[in-house]
């Protein structure tokens, strides 16, 4: 079989081994890890010395209504969800795989790169191959060296090492060994994997929410390392053998983080999460003077920060539109020059940075690859890489030089919602404290600080205002296109609301400068295609409302999205909303909820799988 349609995978992984019915765990796990991915989901659970392999296509609930009474699973097993790259999604190439001979079953995050390779050498020896995975070249190489390997020690442990070996590319894996029932090995090399500690009982995941309901007490693999788990406990080696000390640390994780609730989608309840998770971003991190914001984790002292020349941002999705409110922040109050980078773009541009460059990574998850070697690159090259990241433990977080953990919770959702508006929230806060360390007067920075201090309320306040907005999204979900539009540090927030839109409603949305629609956007312009206006600044108000009427005169309706005090002319807007006024490096945290509801809203009416939009994944972990 060829591999030419080679199915690398980007998913979550599980695992357990005790003394409970595995089942069960593994299921439970893969429901918490679906919004990593959910093309196909797959369980395997060891009982004497025969696997159970159960697989199905599409989502976790197709898989636990396949679980029938008469399967044993027995106590340990290993789970996975499937968010496949390339080639098709199909139950043969679900995970669990299985080795020719059936001595092994893996899961596996990642890609081998180098597969076509060891497919061949493989192939050589007899080895036949049932799928188009390059998983299943993996599991096989296991074999291979399995049987090579002299019996007695940890022959299971060996043989994986040695074939990790010879892999090239990335890989959180789970194996299983028929003749080791007690014992379960994972590895990782660029994709996330933790070990979660019980009462005599060990799990395995790829995301900490998998197993936060089990147990707090948690290992983070780190790149480069395998571990041997039984139940009642685990070693941790390099690939050479060589004996690693775990660091051992606590989840602050509360279940009620990673359950519904009284809401209908994940996606609601992060947005009306966000009074709390902003209070939370801000909470400590300003100076008993309350002029100024202060970061512990930043690992620069006052003179390093004011020797910084200029400060590249790179990102990923939402995050990549974090970064550009930062440009527009820092270089507006702390003067200091910024660039944005896409991290995939970054991570083979080659660009040259000057001395005193600061490179900010900003991801929600801390795993997203192509901002992780992005932030590699400039590590290599001798700068100061620096993180603004969710996911505490997450490997953007631990590889960096320092960073600003953003404290939002577990957003699950995956469309980002109130990570996003953490990450505005703590650049604010950056572009304040870089601010003050220049030109900002006392008296700017404690206003600054006040502005930040009212925040969440105001957030309340547009939040209170859910019924109105979800009424004017239900006029708008039958169109198929949008334009978002806004000047200066609203183009940004056009950008992430085009974005919301989407990725949950499937609606063709693109966000622009509102001054640039005339240069090409314009020739869209109809009765068909509405436009969002954001006209939340007072300083340009008049530029915006000139900008209004060019669409109004050729027969768009629109949106105004507003603040409290500026007046916009009845015959602009068709529909308005005003949020409360707030101080300007604020407005694009405050603008950015109405237009998450209205895409909410929107997606809602249009019958949309709103926390599991198609073709997407919560964390990007392939290139
Ligand atoms: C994926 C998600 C986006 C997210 C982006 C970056 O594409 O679907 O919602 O913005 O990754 O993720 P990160 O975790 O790095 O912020």
């Amino acid at each position: 079989m060829s591999l030419a349609s080679m199915t690398a995978v980007m998913c979550s992984i599980i695992g357990y081994i005790g003394d409970k019915d595995v089942a069960q765990i593994l299921i439970d796990g893969l429901e918490r890890l679906e919004y990593r991915g959910y093309d196909s989901a797959g369980i395997a659970g060891l009982k004497g010395d025969s696997f159970t392999i159960l697989k199905r296509l599409g989502r976790v609930k197709n898989l636990s209504d396949a679980v029938e009474q008469s399967m044993n699973f027995g106590n340990s097993g290993i789970g996975h969800t499937r968010w496949a790259t390339h080639g098709g999604v199909s139950e043969k190439n679900a995970h669990p795989h299985v080795s020719f001979g059936g001595i092994f079953t893996l899961v596996h995050n990642g890609v081998v790169e180098n597969y076509e390779s060891i497919k061949t050498f493989l192939d050589e020896r007899g080895y036949e191959f049932y799928s188009d995975t390059d998983t299943e070249v993996l599991v096989n190489l296991i074999e291979y060296h399995y049987r090579k390997e002299q019996d007695g020690g940890d022959k299971f442990l060996r043989s994986v090492q040695k074939a990790l070996l010879h892999v090239r590319g990335t890989y959180g894996i789970a194996v299983l060994c028929k003749y080791n029932i007690c014992e379960i090995v994972v590895a990782r090399k660029s994709s996330p994997l933790l070990i979660g500690i019980g009462e005599n009982e060990m799990f395995i995941a790829s995301d900490a929410c998998a197993i936060a309901a089990h147990t707090k007490n948690v290992v983070y693999l780190n790149d480069g390392e395998l571990a041997l788990l039984t139940k009642s406990d685990f070693s941790i080696t390099t690939m050479k053998n060589e004996k690693i000390d775990a660091v051992r640390c606590k989840l602050d994780w509360r279940m009620e983080d990673v359950s519904l609730g009284e809401y209908e989608h994940f996606m609601l309840k992060e947005i009306y999460e966000q009074p709390l998770s902003l209070a939370n971003a801000m909470r400590g991190r300003f100076s008993d003077d309350l002029s100024t914001a202060k970061f512990g984790g930043l690992q620069l002292s006052p003179r390093e920060l004011r020797q910084i020349d200029r400060i590249v941002f790179c990102a990923c999705g939402t995050a990549w539109h974090a970064c550009l409110v930062a440009e527009y922040l820092i270089e507006r109050y702390a003067r200091i020059p910024v660039e944005v980078e896409y991290a995939s773009e970054f991570r083979y541009r080659n660009a040259p940075l000057e001395k005193n460059t600061l490179v900010f990574i900003i991801s929600q998850s801390g795993e997203t690859l192509d901002s992780f070697a992005a932030m590699q690159e400039a590590k290599r090259k001798g700068y100061m890489t620096l993180a603004i990241t969710n996911v505490i433990g997450s490997t953007i977080a631990r590889e960096s030089d320092g960073g600003i953990y953003q404290h939002s919770g577990p957003e699950i959702g995956v469309a980002s919602t109130k990570a996003f508006t953490a990450q505005l929230c703590i650049v604010a806060m950056l572009a304040l404290l870089l601010g003050r360390l220049r030109d900002m007067s006392f008296d700017e920075g404690t206003s600054f600080v006040q502005a930040l201090v009212n925040l969440p309320q105001k957030i309340s306040q547009v939040l209170d205002s859910g019924d109105r907005i979800r009424a004017i999204a239900e006029k708008y979900a039958h169109h198929e296109h949008m334009l978002f539009l806004g000047r200066q540090l609203m183009f940004p927030i056009a950008l992430e609301g085009a974005l919301k839109l989407k990725e949950i409603s499937y609606i063709h949305s693109e966000g622009y400068p509102a001054a640039e629609m005339k240069h090409g956007p314009i020739a869209l312009i109809s009765d068909k295609c509405p436009c969002v206006f954001l006209a939340t600044q007072s300083d340009i108000l008049q530029k915006t409302i000139s900008n209004i009427q060019e669409v109004r005169a050729r027969g768009a309706r629109v949106l105004v999205v507003s603040s409290e005090g500026n007046e916009i002319p009845r015959k602009c807007a068709d529909d308005l909303i005003v949020i409360p006024d707030t101080h300007a490096a604020l407005q694009p945290i405050l603008t950015t909820i109405p237009l998450q509801l209205f895409a909410y809203y929107i997606a809602k009416a249009r019958g949309c799988e709103i926390d599991k939009p198609r073709n997407l994944a919560k964390s990007v972990t392939v290139e």
